[in-house]
């Protein structure tokens, strides 16, 4: 079976985008693959963060991971930092990155231009996810658009190791989530929907009460015009809205356009369809809220477990690098 890893960044609460593009594929995964999901909490202070911020978003994705089908049964899940190798390993993976590909990345220069103050970790952050995949040789790891090109670095820096040192990596490859991986802000379909950056208002969490989620969707921007048709790029609005209900509903965006003859009425089934996919998350979440102990012993479960599979590839990297 092939190996695939899914890292969550604890940078804000998750939201409908992470959850039709990256945690349904995730957990949907776990049947025909050997699954790795890690809370990255590492990769969080790549930029300015609070450490109490940091300690309580970690433990509200972990357990909506849970709460959303994660199974600790068919999937290694844990946290980044309980297994001190993703940071040993990182390391030595600099070791065989150049400063001028770290610099290249996109997501690098889009975000330290927006910063005074640009952790040097903001730079190396790529090698710290390509240590997370390479860590558990993953062959595929499912990532939106905007990571695809440090899972393409993943891959430059397990075959350079792999020709210079001798074979210790899986060369691992990008699956890109089909178009549920590129939801967009309902207050502006320009923008992906984000937990980062601007307005909350158009960005569905998914612990929104139903109340908060109808008044999103209802005060959603549509487009000029009143037809109902799937063209996201004249219609990028309402083709939004279209995506997030077949994500939902689990239908195509074209076929369901066919079915309303108002914003309204197409809003109005966003909404219930969006409240009756969050209604099932929602109460495992409390549930899990309410059992601390239990979350706890996944986690520790899960870290000893990656602890054990870390240990022996970080070994076989140290030894082809002449440290043993
Ligand atoms: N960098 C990813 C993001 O910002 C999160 C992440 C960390 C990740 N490690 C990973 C994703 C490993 C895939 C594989 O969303």
């Amino acid at each position: 079976m092939p190996r695939r890893l899914s890292g969550f960044k604890p940078t804000g609460h998750l939201h409908l985008g992470n959850l039709l593009g990256a945690i349904r594929p995730t957990v949907a995964g776990q049947h025909d693959h050997e699954s790795i999901v890690l809370v990255a909490d590492l990769h969080a202070l790549t930029v300015d963060h609070d450490p109490g911020q940091l300690r309580e978003l970690t433990r509200e994705v972990a357990i909506l991971l849970l709460a959303a089908g994660v199974d600790p049964a068919r999937s290694l899940f844990y946290v980044q930092s309980h297994v001190p190798e993703h940071a040993e390993l990182h390391y030595l993976l600099e070791c065989a990155t150049s400063y001028g590909e770290a610099h290249r990345m996109i997501q690098f220069k889009e975000k330290a231009a927006t910063q005074q103050q640009v952790r040097l970790s903001l730079l190396t952050y790529p090698t710290l996810m390509a240590a997370d995949i390479l860590l558990h040789g993953a062959d595929e790891v499912p990532v939106g658009a905007d990571q695809t090109q440090h899972v393409e670095l993943a891959r430059d820096i397990a075959v350079r190791f792999n020709g210079r040192y001798g074979p210790a990596f899986v060369v691992p490859k990008a699956v890109n989530p089909g178009f549920t991986g590129r939801l967009r802000k309902l207050s502006d379909p320009s923008a992906k929907m984000g937990k980062t950056n601007g307005s909350d208002a158009g960005v569905l969490y998914l612990l929104d009460p139903p109340e908060v989620v109808r008044r999103k969707v209802l005060r959603a921007v549509t487009d000029p015009g009143r037809e109902i048709r799937y063209d996201p790029v004249d219609r990028p609005g309402v083709a939004n809205l279209l995506e997030i209900l077949a994500g939902c509903v689990d239908d195509h965006p074209r076929t369901l356009a066919r079915l309303f003859s108002s914003y309204r009425e197409l809003k109005e089934a966003v909404a219930d369809s969006v409240i009756a996919t969050l209604r099932p998350i929602q109460a495992r979440y409390t549930d899990l809220e309410h059992a601390p102990n239990t979350v706890r012993d996944i986690l520790a479960e899960g870290a000893q477990r990656a602890r054990d599979e870390a240990r022996t590839r970080v070994r076989e990297v140290r030894a082809r690098l002449g440290l043993l």
